[in-house]
């Protein structure tokens, strides 16, 4: 079936404005809204006894593999190691026996992360895969497959399927804790109230589309901008770092707001747009004393955030995206549409090949 752009300009502007459709449609294979209940397909094997989680990605797929680490690592105290693929395979690294290597692909098929997949097989490691392509090579040989339902994604620069992977990791995190004891039925029926309002979330945030596409004249002529985050959030810094890179060409850096004072703060002066992930909960006045040592460099910032106050918060700052309210378990998903639709915009203005940038390939074959 050829698959059509309707009244989009771009498949990657149609491919973001669909998350909150194709997030739904993924959660409603993991979550039981009746019961309250997190729930996977089929297991043979026994999840509560995984005593270690390996995750192996690229790319995109990788950011969602380091937000996992914080939800694997909080809710079920299960301790996660993360790797790109092209690094893992030749660092030898040391697979204990009992543990699950999680890979995480749009595609199934990128070249390092199966070869990684098939050395963790190999090596006796229980084999997870959260993937797009249910038809994919990397489907095809997991214990456990635990697809993402976003559809086919034509944009080169992944979106919906990075929104649905996080949708997957924070179920499977859910089930873990639970399984292991580490969350009771009303922990749980919590998160999964949480993980149901993100569709929701996701059509609050996309609602900035037009703020967005302003702000993005302000961007545009920028030769390197700065994204920070701390926490679950620091991930969506390095994503939205990398959709400005691979479709507007901008030099751009993702760090951890707390990091930023070792080094990239020499980089800030008044031609260095800031964006700054400070979503409400226990990490947000870190984030903001972190902004406040940029204003004071003269960093121009664009502060992303669904704090109270946001108007005082925000003072001084070039421009402020109001997100909708969203519990910290679920503001990863969330943010992750104003960096989208900000880069999005930046290559529009530029006019660069959105949906089919210079130099990358959609799914990367080769090793
Ligand atoms: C390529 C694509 C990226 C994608 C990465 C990993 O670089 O351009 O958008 O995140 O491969 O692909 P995968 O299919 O394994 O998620």
């Amino acid at each position: 079936v050829a698959i059509e752009k309707g009244n989009y300009r771009h498949f990657m502007q149609k491919e973001i404005f669909e998350q909150p459709t194709v997030v739904a449609q993924t959660l409603s294979s993991y979550v039981r809204p009746l019961e309250q209940k997190v729930a996977l397909p089929q297991i043979d094997f026994d999840i509560s006894a995984i005593n270690r989680v390996t995750i192996v990605a690229c790319g995109t797929s990788y950011y969602a593999g380091m937000v996992a680490k914080y939800w694997f690592e909080q809710f079920a105290r299960v301790p996660v190691d993360i790797d790109f693929a092209s690094e893992f395979r030749y660092r030898e690294p040391v697979l204990e026996k009992g543990g699950l290597a999680l890979f995480i692909s749009q595609s199934g098929e990128t070249a390092d992360t199966l070869a990684a997949l098939r050395h963790c097989k190999a090596e006796g490691q229980t084999i997870a895969v959260v993937v797009n392509v249910p038809t994919s090579s990397m489907a095809r040989e997991a214990d456990l497959l635990l697809p993402t339902h976003a559809g086919p994604e034509i944009g080169v620069a992944s979106t919906k399927a990075f929104t649905c992977q996080l949708a997957v990791l924070a179920a499977l995190a859910a089930h873990f804790a639970a399984r292991k004891g580490r969350i009771d039925a009303a922990e749980e029926a919590e998160i999964v109230r949480y993980l149901l309002e993100a569709p929701a979330c996701l059509n609050g945030a996309l609602q900035h589309d037009d703020e967005i596409a302003a702000m993005a004249h302000l961007i545009a002529p920028a030769r390197d901008v700065l994204y920070l985050g701390r926490g679950p959030d620091f991930p969506l810094a390095l994503e939205g770092a990398l959709k400005l890179k691979e479709i507007s060409y901008i030099h751009a850096e993702g760090y951890a707001a707390g990091e930023m004072k070792h080094g990239p703060i020499a980089l800030i002066d008044e031609a260095v747009p800031v964006i700054v992930l400070a979503p409400s909960g226990p990490l947000f006045e870190k984030t903001v004393s972190n902004m406040q040592e940029v204003r004071a460099r003269g960093g121009q910032i664009v502060l992303i955030s669904d704090a109270q106050g946001l108007e005082e918060a925000g003072e001084g700052c070039m421009a402020t995206i109001e997100m909708p309210k969203v519990h910290p378990l679920i503001a990863p998903l969330v943010y992750a549409v104003p960096v989208q639709l900000l880069a999005y915009h930046t290559a529009c203005v530029k006019g660069t090949d959105v949906d089919q940038p210079r130099n990358l390939a959609k799914s990367v074959t080769v090793e």
